[in-house]
């Protein structure tokens, strides 16, 4: 099992080229399967996750192929209807399958996805809807088996009960080649939703955002068009967090800094500095890390649940009782034993983390969990004094494009061990 060693302290001090999105990637790469044709999607970050999410579409029928970062679709007819399950529990994004396939195939069965790390990641909100278009949706053996008899999908109005990111966008995919205009409201708008949206839309389909209302228009069919996939968000935050926590300089590159608004308005609170260089190049600098009391994790535009383990860590030797409140998932604090290996004061009751100033921080062996659990281990270990290793980085390779490269060229001593 690949781990990787990280000598601290270190401060993280030079540039980095931001990937593109692999949370705007995924869905995107799976949406070819409404239209036929060909086509080359760009800036897709070359990852386990996507490189995966290739292989099953090839595992289904697909002529896909990566060609470093880009994807090219010779062909996106399916000729398996079935996404099983040896492929479905490794990548639980893939159930953002299910829409398309079904609009375009008149059956299809998935693997239920399971649970994962952070929670119970259940599909309801997804099946719920699909239902309401005319789908007949039988849970069997493990396996959603979708099928319908008419020859497209109804258009609906729809509120989703509660926000979701993977539900918003495997309905508004399922909607695009519905009959008649569909009303979703209470939808996702994260920046990977409405990247996917301009996808589908310069590939002929009709949808609108509003607030948090997208108005889907069915059409007839949809053609494949060349597109680039925005910038990763994510990334781009996590590597501002390090540079703070280390009080280093960083430019990044390739950034779009409107993704990620309300974040660089607390991390300015906190210290952070910010200068333009470019419309896509921005400068990050912290002299001196202040507290900041509370954050709460929300849906966009609020404060991301994919940026919270980093921020704790950030916050380790700066924090004042400050406290960190997860609102997205249900377990997703799985970081915090693994920061308390180094020596962090931690506290947590039900969903909110208590972090107490811990002035020296000390290397240690830890486990990554989950993609952005695990980054939160890097800026700890670029804070601590002595040897890390972090065992399963196969969850940072999931998310962090040649993570241990672009570090090593900021000047952080790190290195992957077989
Ligand atoms: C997407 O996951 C992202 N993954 C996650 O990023 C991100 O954390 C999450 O959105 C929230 O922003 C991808 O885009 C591939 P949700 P998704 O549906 O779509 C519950 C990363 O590290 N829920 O918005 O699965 C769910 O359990 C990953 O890149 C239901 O209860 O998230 C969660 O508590 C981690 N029923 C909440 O809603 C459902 O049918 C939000 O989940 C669907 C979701």
């Amino acid at each position: 099992m690949q781990t990787v060693v990280i000598q601290g302290p270190s401060t993280l001090k030079g540039q980095i080229n931001i990937s593109g999105s692999k949370n705007a990637s995924l869905p995107i790469m799976i949406s070819t399967l409404l239209s036929k044709g060909n086509c080359f999607i760009n800036n897709i970050p070359n990852l386990r996750d996507t490189r995966f999410l290739a292989s099953i579409l090839k595992d289904l029928g697909c002529r896909v192929d990566f060609q470093k970062n880009t994807f090219v679709v010779k062909s996106s007819a399916i000729k398996k209807k079935s996404a099983d399950y040896e492929y479905v529990r490794q990548m639980r994004a893939s159930i953002v399958i299910l829409g398309p396939a079904i609009s375009r195939y008149k059956k299809f069965k998935i693997a239920l996805p399971g649970g994962c790390s952070i929670g119970t990641r259940g599909i309801d909100l997804h099946l719920d809807a699909l239902t309401k278009m005319g789908i007949k949706i039988l849970i069997k053996n493990g396996y959603v088996i979708a099928e319908r008899k008419k020859d497209k999908l109804n258009s609906i109005n729809h509120k989703f009960p509660k926000i979701s990111v993977g539900a918003t966008q495997n309905i508004l995919m399922a909607a695009t080649l519905a009959d008649g205009i569909s009303k979703l409201k209470n939808c996702a708008i994260e920046p990977e939703v409405i990247d996917l949206i301009n996808f589908l839309n310069t590939c002929g389909a009709n949808i609108k955002v509003k607030n948090r209302t997208i108005t889907i228009k069915g059409a007839e069919e949809l053609n494949l068009e060349d597109y680039k996939v925005i910038s990763d968000r994510i990334e781009a935050g996590s590597y501002i967090l390090a540079t703070m926590a280390t009080k280093g300089r960083l430019r990044l590159n390739n950034f779009n800094p409107d993704d990620l608004t309300f974040p660089l308005k607390i991390y300015q609170d906190m210290g952070l500095k910010i200068k333009k260089i470019s419309k896509s190049s921005y400068e990050f600098y912290c002299k001196k890390l202040k507290p900041i009391k509370k954050i709460s994790t929300k849906e966009f535009p609020g404060y991301p649940t994919d940026l919270q383990a980093q921020l704790i860590a950030t916050q380790l030797k700066s924090a004042i009782k400050s406290r960190v409140i997860e609102n997205i998932f249900e377990n997703r604090f799985i970081h915090i034993p693994e920061l308390r290996r180094f020596g962090a004061n931690l506290s947590i009751i039900g969903k909110t983390v208590t972090i107490h100033k811990t002035l020296n921080l000390f290397g240690a062996e830890v486990m990554a969990t989950d993609i952005r659990a695990s980054f939160s281990l890097i800026i700890a270990a670029m804070m601590s004094k002595g040897t890390t290793v972090i065992n399963r980085i196969y969850h940072l390779d999931r998310g962090y494009e040649d993570f241990d490269l672009k570090l090593k060229k900021c000047g952080v001593n790190i290195f992957r061990k077989k």
